[in-house]
This record gives structure tokens, C-alpha cells and sequence, in this order.
């Protein structure tokens, strides 16, 4: 489920022009996020925790520290992934909180 998530969430980043103010900031190559995404929720969701254990002392604030997120890109990634969490059916209550967590985060990396 997780892996479907993220690939749906980069599917529409790299073909809708809606997103491509965020897809501008990745590199041409989506495979690496791919893993790394779908590793990283695996941790925060409570699975295995490789993501973390590869990366020591690393948090997902400071992974996007040189990033140059704006208002703009940080809402762009914020309705694609209620838009991908929507359409690979993950179902409310779970929908809503997970997307209200993710839009925290968001807003807590633009704010910097
Ligand atoms: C605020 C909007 C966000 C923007 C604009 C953004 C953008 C980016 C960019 C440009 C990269 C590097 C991509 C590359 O090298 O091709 C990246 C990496 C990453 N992002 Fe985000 N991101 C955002 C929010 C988030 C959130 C909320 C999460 C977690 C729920 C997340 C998870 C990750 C992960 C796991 C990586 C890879 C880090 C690594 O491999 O060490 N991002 N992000």
C-alpha cells in the first residue's frame, strides 16, 4: 500500500502541470525518491525502521534543510499527496489524519 502511495504521488508530479513547480526542484530521475519515500513512510507508519538506520541521527526536517521550499512548492506536494492518498482508496479517518500530518510537515519545511 505504501509503495502504490508513492508511486502514485510521483505518477502525478512527473505528469501534471499542476505540479511542476515541485517536480522542477527533483532530480530527472524519480526512482531513488521512490524508494526512499516508500521506505521513509514505512518507518513513520510504525514498520521497519531502515530509512532511519541508514541514515543516523537524520530527521525528514534537516533531509530538506538545503531545499529551497517555497509556500508555493510546499502546497504543491501537499494536494498531490491528498490527491494520490484519495486515489489508491485509503479510506477516512485514516485519509484525513494522515493528510493533516503530512501538510504539518510541509508547512513546518516552507517556514524555514
Ligand atoms: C514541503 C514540501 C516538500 C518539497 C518541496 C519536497 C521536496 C523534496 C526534494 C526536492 C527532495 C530531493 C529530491 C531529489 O534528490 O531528487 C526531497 C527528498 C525527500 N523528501 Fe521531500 N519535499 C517536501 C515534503 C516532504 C514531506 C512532508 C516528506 C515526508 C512525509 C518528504 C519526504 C522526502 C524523503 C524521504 C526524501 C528523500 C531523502 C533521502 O533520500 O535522504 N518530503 N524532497
Amino acid at each position: 500500500m505504501v509503495r502504490r502511495l508513492v508511486d502514485r504521488f510521483y505518477d502525478l508530479m512527473d505528469s501534471d502541470a499542476a505540479y511542476a513547480a515541485l517536480r522542477g526542484l527533483h532530480a530527472h530521475d524519480l526512482a531513488p525518491m521512490r524508494d526512499s519515500l516508500t521506505s521513509f513512510l514505512t518507518a513513520w507508519l510504525g514498520g521497519p525502521r531502515d530509512w532511519f538506520e541508514q541514515r543516523p541521527g537524520a530527521c525528514i526536517m534537516s533531509a530538506h534543510a538545503k531545499i529551497a521550499i517555497t509556500p508555493q512548492t510546499a502546497d504543491e506536494w501537499v494536494r498531490a499527496i491528498s490527491r494520490a492518498l484519495a486515489d489508491v482508496g485509503i479510506e477516512n479517518p485514516a485519509r484525513e489524519m494522515i493528510g493533516v500530518a503530512f501538510a504539518r510537515m510541509a508547512q513546518g519545511m516552507a517556514m524555514r
